[in-house]
């Protein structure tokens, strides 16, 4: 058993969608261990997340996923200050797994429990060591399940912005990518393939920001289905990478102008990205050259700290106070959580 550390430290847990995932984290916001047992391929049979077979899965796999990120991290349950854990938004049966699985780990102990919103820990993913952003700053979350722009006072809360109206744009990427015959997630994949095409060959609506900061991506899907059936089977086939690229860039624009839009009427020098689109590459691009012209420093960190990850829910929990024990016990998860 490894010696116990000076400081304790937080375990989290999250598994708000399909991917069953531990962290261990400083105090400070050192990233001890960062564990995602992925259930991907899992999913990818359905094209797209099963509730039903994502809770069975994550109950086979916290276990194990939690005893591999307090191994990876050298420590021991004696180390751990608190337990945080994902108590929403999210697929409810997943989510109670997590939340059933942090009280049976920290009430034995008499450990405090943190209660974390899924999506202040994107908000606060870019806090974590080693270059952590300060407050104030913009926050930019795109995933396949959220799109929204925030303003960051201070990391213990956040004000969104705006949001999507209609689909997220992780999905708007996963529904093109379906459209074009691409596999699922589809994001990657369409990201690769516009790199191949022409991103002007075809003008999918680029909606500018209104008078709010809203987003809505279901109108460009449906553009990008008329367009298929427009050109006709082969033709499509023959300019896929021309759609990809004309449609990745409709998507990365309408991005871009609320951020631009955002970090004007807000006047914040700081950005970061988060959510699994942050790794579309126009994307990276388009905000890098933006920050470059208006004088703001980017905040992109590592990929595993955007996409869905425990080491964002402990980033959270360092910055909310834990329930105490016995509090806890009758805390419930929740598909969705009432600001
Ligand atoms: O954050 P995430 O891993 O999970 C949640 O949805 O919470 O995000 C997954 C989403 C999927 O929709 C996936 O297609 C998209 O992020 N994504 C990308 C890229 N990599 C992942 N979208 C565009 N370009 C990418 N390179
Ligand atoms: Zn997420």
């Amino acid at each position: 058993m490894p010696a116990l550390r000076a400081e304790r430290v937080i375990l989290a847990i999250e598994t708000s969608c399909d991917d069953t995932c531990a962290a261990v984290v400083s105090p400070r916001g050192e990233v001890l261990s960062n564990r995602v047992a992925s259930q991907g391929l899992l999913h990818a049979r359905y094209g797209g997340v099963v509730p039903e077979v994502a809770s069975r899965r994550h109950l086979e796999l916290i276990d194990a996923v939690a005893a591999d990120a307090l191994e990876t991290a050298g420590v021991s349950f004696g180390d751990i200050e608190s337990v945080a854990v994902t108590q929403g938004p999210g697929l409810i049966g997943a989510l109670l797994v997590g939340v059933s699985w942090a009280k049976a780990t920290a009430a034995p102990r008499r450990l405090g429990l943190t209660a974390v919103d899924h999506l202040h820990g994107h908000v606060v993913a870019s806090t974590l060591e080693p270059d952590p952003i300060e407050a104030p700053y913009l926050s930019l979350v795109a995933s396949g399940g959220h799109t929204f722009l925030a303003r960051v006072e201070h990391p213990s809360s956040y004000e969104v912005l705006g949001q999507t109206l209609d689909d997220a744009a992780g999905e708007a990427f996963d529904k093109g990518a379906r459209l074009l015959g691409l596999g699922y997630p589809g994001g990657p994949e369409l990201d690769k393939l516009a790199r191949e095409g022409d991103p002007e060959a075809f003008g999918f609506p680029r909606s500018a920001p209104g008078d709010g900061l809203d987003f809505s991506f279901s109108g460009l899907k449906t553009s990008l289905l008329y367009k298929v059936r427009e050109l006709g089977e082969r033709e499509a086939e023959a300019r896929r990478a021309d759609l990809a690229a004309s449609y990745q860039a409709a998507i990365v624009v309408a991005l871009t102008a609320r951020v631009a839009q955002a970090i004007g009427s807000e006047r914040l020098s700081r950005l970061s990205i988060g959510g699994g689109v942050a790794a579309n590459s126009g994307l990276r691009e388009s905000l890098t050259e933006l920050c470059g012209e208006l004088g703001v420093r980017l905040y992109a960190p590592p990929m595993d700290l955007c996409t869905d990850n425990a080491a964002m829910i402990a980033a959270a929990a360092r910055f909310t106070d834990p329930l105490p024990y016995p509090e806890y016990l009758s805390l419930d998860a929740a598909a969705r959580l009432v600001a």
